[in-house]
């Protein structure tokens, strides 16, 4: 396991969505209600990007074909995907975003 810096807090706005790339790890970073959130940025339906979907509430809504994922827990609600987002811890330092990522090992 190990913290990521990732970015300012100011780079997520409220009801905001924004994709980053942590090492091999392709991450959405959210911000619901002043509390941030970090799923994997990959559509468990097929290949999109949830960072180009939309969020309302706490869910956000895949923009391919509408799979819809509950962000605190990555949660599937929809009929279409029925495996959940990856979630990963998420924690502010001196107004920067950090995000916990566990390191795969290479074989
Ligand atoms: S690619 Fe996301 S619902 Fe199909």
């Amino acid at each position: 396991m190990a913290w990521h810096d990732v970015t300012e807090t100011s780079a997520v706005a409220e009801g905001q969505v924004l994709g980053v790339t942590i090492g091999e790890e392709m991450i959405a970073l959210y911000r619901i209600e002043g509390v941030f959130y970090a799923t994997s940025n990959i559509c468990t339906h097929a290949f999109a990007l949830m960072s180009d979907g939309y969020l309302e509430d706490d869910c956000i809504e895949c923009p391919v074909h509408q799979a819809l994922f509950h962000v605190p827990t990555g949660e599937a609600r929809s009929r279409i995907a029925k495996r959940p987002l990856k979630t990963y811890p998420v924690k502010v330092e001196n107004d920067r975003l950090m995000v916990e990522i566990t390191e795969t090992a290479k074989v």
